[in-house]
């Protein structure tokens, strides 16, 4: 899972560009940073660590020409030292390569390589891949020829961009199963990992698909299948401004993605016409198996929830990564909703080749063009914009809305659409308890473990608030469903573990409180969320963040999952870690 960019400038220094275009793609990695740039020879500047630090030690000077390649790593061969930085070359440093993916068959073609007399300076999986391109230019093919005999050859998923000493002035990119756009400027032309990399310099946008490549050599855009057959592709306008990819103004990406939720929801509640229509079209359906990872999966629970009670089919959700192993009961009455923001995680694509096989299938996905949206029967698209954070925040209540959407129309339901429209002013609502998610932060920053407990609609939203502390605190957060703590957990539960509850008014409220009276037994600290007027509640907490009353449990995960993200986003500021970049984790992930 890395971020690859590429460009050919008419009249500026690539390298200079290069890095702010691959900036953009940090969320993709951050393990290490290289870029390669062509005037009469390749020059190729590497090291291991994020891009500021990069940059400061540059010299771009060490970099002239208007063409190159640039990478940002996240490691899946080889640790994540300078040496195995890409780009990656072949033996005579003719060839440079930077990749996203993996070449599952790389021991083996190493190992030939190797018995042939090359020689190799990584660890990586990658620099297999200039080797058989400089393996079949030696025996007289061109570079494109080269690139297409060299991938032929390979076994896995990459996006590559490549440049050769010998064809200067021209840089290919290939892809299969990670993703790979070109941007077209006024007469600069770009390649990469994913749209806002490029959108300082176009909105003009061609999305490869599978084995496709193409050919950038500064006078056009040449694409073709691995056959060499010329293909037409459909040149998109990203409506997406530069602007929308930055921080403007706020501190981290996440923290102004919280604040863009009412919004994000907002545009999603726009497709009602679209899914209307989809809706429509349906079969009768006799199962609904929903099919995610992580926080994705956590929208899908809500949705096994929301199905059975609205549309009253049977519901599965099976997280993607099991979905090999258990995801066999499917038939064409069933209708699998894949639900991915990035649209490119492995996992999710693989159960989505399986599932295709099989039943109907519908992806949920925030990425336009994504490889979800084109693999997939049915598309809705969350449009929540770009999210930057590694953590996912808006993409998730986007996720919700269009879940809510799809299970309102799907169950006929159409009396609560009026109340779902009523969700993104609750929304606002919730994030005025900022400043005081601030102090509780402040005052659990240093604890060790924490308890997450909900009920029915709310078991999610504790889920999810688990998994925010986890990956951007690095505190041990459990979401646990409030009625399984006296099957095993409470024993863990004392005065040092802090109990946030979920509770708002509805079905599950009186047994969450009384779970509430267990943990406070065993001398657990309680921050409670719930209705403004839950006075009870309310004397039973330490800490207690208050909703509008009118917020009942179905429609709860959208407003109460804000002070979960808020908690987490604060602590993590309070404990001196970058929020949008947890360590080991990365926001795309392309392997399985
Ligand atoms: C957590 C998070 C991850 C993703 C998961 C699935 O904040 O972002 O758990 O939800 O990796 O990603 P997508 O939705 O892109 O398939």
């Amino acid at each position: 899972m890395c971020g690859i960019v590429g460009c050919i400038l008419k009249d500026k220094e690539a390298a200079p560009v290069l890095l702010e275009c691959v900036g953009k793609l940090e969320y993709r990695g951050y393990d290490s940073v290289g870029i390669a740039t062509s005037a009469s020879e390749i020059r190729i500047q590497k090291d291991q660590g994020k891009i500021d630090a990069f940059t400061e030690n540059l010299d771009m000077k060490e970099l002239p020409g208007k063409l190159g390649i640039a990478h940002v790593r996240w490691a899946t061969h080889g640790l994540p030292t300078k040496i195995n930085a890409h780009p990656h070359t072949d033996c005579q440093k003719r060839i440079a390569v930077v990749h996203n993916g993996i070449i599952e068959n790389f021991k083996e073609l190493r190992t030939e390589l190797i018995n042939s007399g090359h020689k190799f300076s990584s660890d990586t999986d990658t620099e297999i891949i200039p080797h058989l391109i400089e393996k079949y230019m030696d025996e007289g093919l061109d570079l494109e020829e080269a690139v297409r005999s060299a991938v032929r050859d390979i076994r896995g998923s990459y996006a590559l961009a490549i440049m050769c000493r010998d064809e200067p002035g021209k840089i290919i990119g290939v892809r299969k199963e990670s993703p790979l756009i070109v941007g077209k400027g006024e007469d600069e032309y770009f390649l990469a990992s994913d749209v806002p990399a490029v959108l300082n310099h176009t909105n003009q946008v061609i999305y490869l698909d599978n084995r496709e490549m193409v050919i950038l050599d500064g006078e056009e855009i040449i694409i073709k299948d691995l056959d060499g057959k010329i293909l037409t592709k459909e040149v998109h306008t990203i409506e997406w401004t530069p602007d929308m990819a930055e921080k403007q103004g706020y501190e981290h990406f996440m923290i102004k993605e919280i604040h863009e939720q009412p919004d994000a929801v907002k545009n999603t509640l726009r497709e009602e016409e679209d899914i209307r229509n989809m809706v429509r079209d349906f079969p009768e359906f006799k199962k609904i198996c929903f099919v995610a990872c992580g926080t994705s999966y956590h929208a899908s629970l809500v949705g096994k929830y929301l199905f059975e009670t609205l549309v009253g089919l049977p519901t599965d959700i099976i997280l993607a990564s099991e979905f090999e192993y258990s995801g066999g009961a499917l038939d064409k009455d069933t209708l699998v909703i894949l639900i991915t923001q990035s649209g490119e995680t492995a996992d999710t694509l693989k159960a989505l080749r399986i599932a295709n096989e099989k039943a109907e299938t519908l992806a949920i996905v925030n990425v336009l063009g994504s490889t979800a949206t084109r693999d997939a029967k049915h598309v809705i698209y969350t449009r929540a914009g770009p999210e930057i954070g590694v953590a996912a925040t808006k993409t998730y209540v986007s996720q919700l809305t269009a879940i809510y959407l799809l299970a309102i129309l799907m169950g006929g339901k159409e009396e609560l659409l009026e109340t779902l429209q009523k969700i993104p002013d609750f929304m606002e609502e919730a994030l005025k308890t900022e400043e005081e998610i601030k102090v509780i932060a402040k005052k659990y920053k240093d604890t060790y473990d924490f308890f997450f407990i909900g009920r029915g609609f709310s078991y999610p939203t504790a889920l999810e608030g688990a998994l925010k502390l986890k990956e951007i605190t690095y505190i041990h957060g459990e979401g646990y469903a409030a009625g399984e703590l006296k099957h095993g957990p409470l024993a863990l539960i004392d005065d040092d573990v802090p109990v946030v509850a979920v509770t708002p008014p509805g079905h599950s409220h009186n047994k969450t409180l009384s779970n509430l009276e267990e943990v406070k037994a065993r001398g657990a600290r309680v921050i409670a969320l719930g209705s403004k007027e839950d006075h009870v509640l309310k004397s039973e907490a330490e800490d207690f963040i208050g909703f509008p009353s009118e917020i009942n449990e179905m429609f709860s995960p959208l407003p109460y999952v804000i002070p979960m993200q808020l908690l987490a986003y604060y602590i993590s500021i309070y404990r001196n870690i970058d929020p949008d970049k947890p360590k080991n984790l990365a926001k795309c992930v392309t392997v399985e």
